[in-house]
């Protein structure tokens, strides 16, 4: 019997409700081309996605080039100062009206048949306008814009769906988490050079859930830091992490450096002088405190945008130098994946720290650093098997039982002071676990009879 597409989503999404109870995933979710177009109707246009940094368009007429799921988006600032997400597709024929990654542009003309647009998507002419379209109600022919656009902590999110939830709403508790970071300073972030970008033969499931808290890995596939003397105990750090589960499908995970064994001088490790430098103006004692005990390390924004601040220890000078890293796994097809990488830095970091920590941040993090070049050797894996005929006839199932009841030791944290569910541990799978039950329910939406897949937080 041929299954239809519509027959392979229900069945992959059975499988993930029915394993969602005692861990399991089915691969073909990694590779499935159903349920990926699935995944653009019922995820992508349903969500909050990221787009840029506001620092990217600082002026007037900047722009750049990103996506809503597969569709091109063009990320403006107008004249007025004001940010549009603006769909880049003419409202003539469709031609694409703008091919620059990057710009400062007032209009964006179209190469086909000459119509132009404002860069607040606003029709502005075509040639021989008065001739050809004496009578056109210009008002209804601007490019069409993403309904929702919205800034926080200079970073810009864009909903196409225009029933979607506020953006407040669609963040929860995981704004907490997001404010501790992001909001240290007052003064806010900048991004330094381009984001980098690679194409991956993976599916965005796989990098998603390594920032929803993969810190079973990092002690086996990033070792290489440990030969090479720039994490001195790699074993000992899993032993600091901290898992944040805040609902929503959203993941933070923390550690406390203090226990690594690195020489620090403030939280992240930040060198004393430049921490002082930070307001801390909007973060509440309990923030400043949560900051202090367990830095948030990373984290996810579902579905797809990443955090990672992180830092690089050159063990000659034993330096610590913090960077912050801002990822987005852009899909590009169901074993697929586009992730850009930017780094960005607080403006209150001194230049000559900043460009520092820019420089040792690209030799650690980003395409050609040694962290990605571990993972990214590796994330093709569960796509890659997604494929495979014995798989599937042997029903194959990926494992994510890590921190179920019995499995490994670790708990709730007593006195977290911030939202959401806690575990003491790396040892872990919970929070991943915690976002594979918030896509079911995605995937689920409008599917009459579709299985429960079970409430978050209840098998940590
Ligand atoms: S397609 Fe753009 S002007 Fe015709
Ligand atoms: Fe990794």
């Amino acid at each position: 019997m041929t299954l239809t597409s519509s027959d392979r989503v229900q069945a992959v999404l059975a499988a993930a409700a029915s394993g969602a109870a005692h861990g399991t995933f089915p691969v073909e979710a990694f590779a499935d081309d159903s349920v990926y177009q699935a995944e653009l109707d019922r995820v992508f246009a349903k969500s909050w996605l990221f787009v840029a940094h506001e620092s990217e368009i600082a002026e007037p007429g900047d722009y750049v080039l990103r996506h809503l799921g597969e569709d091109e988006v063009i990320v403006t600032r107008d004249e007025d100062g004001r940010i549009h997400v603006l769909y880049n597709a003419c409202r003539h024929r469709g031609a694409p009206v703008c091919r620059g990654a990057k710009g400062n542009s007032s209009h964006f003309r179209c190469p086909y048949h000459g119509w132009t647009y404002r860069n607040d998507g606003t029709w502005a002419s075509a040639p021989r306008k008065t001739l050809v379209y004496k009578n056109l109600d210009t008002a209804n022919w601007g490019l069409l814009a993403a309904p929702h656009v919205a800034v926080k902590w200079g970073l810009v999110f864009a909903s196409p769906d225009p029933a979607a939830p506020s953006f407040d709403d669609y963040l929860g508790d995981m704004a907490w988490y997001l404010e501790a970071v992001f909001g240290l300073d007052s003064r806010g972030m900048i991004v330094m050079g381009e984001p980098e970008r690679a194409l991956l033969e993976a599916n965005w499931k796989t990098g998603a859930e390594n920032y929803c808290g993969d810190a079973l890995h990092v002690a086996h596939t990033h070792k290489s830091l440990e030969d090479l003397g720039m994490s001195q105990q790699l074993l000992r750090e899993q032993e600091m992490y901290s898992m944040f589960s805040p609902g929503k499908g959203h993941a933070t995970f923390a550690w406390n450096l203090e226990r690594s064994g690195l020489p620090i001088e403030a939280p992240w490790g930040y060198p004393k002088q430049v921490w002082d430098l930070f307001d801390q103006g909007e973060l509440t004692a309990d923030q400043q405190r949560f900051n202090a005990e367990r830095m948030p390390l990373a984290g996810l924004v579902f579905p797809n945008f990443g955090f990672f601040r992180g830092f690089s220890f050159d063990p000659v000078s034993q330096r610590v130098m913090v960077h912050t890293q801002l990822r987005l796994y852009q899909p590009r097809g169901a074993t697929k994946t586009e992730v850009l990488s930017w780094l960005v830095f607080h403006v209150a970091e001194p230049e000559e720290y900043r460009t520092k920590s820019y420089q040792d941040g690209l030799f650690v993090l980003n395409a050609p650093g040694i962290l990605e070049q571990d993972d990214f050797t590796l994330w093709n894996a569960p796509s890659r098997v997604g494929r495979s005929r014995f798989a599937r006839d042997h029903e194959m199932g990926l494992n994510y039982q890590a921190g179920l009841p019995g499995m490994s030791r670790g708990g709730p944290i007593e006195d977290h002071p911030g939202p959401g569910e806690s575990y003491d541990s790396a040892f872990t799978e919970g929070n991943i676990r915690a976002f594979q039950r918030h896509w079911i329910d995605q995937m689920n939406a409008g599917n009459v009879g579709s299985a429960d897949p079970g409430r978050p937080g209840e098998d940590r």
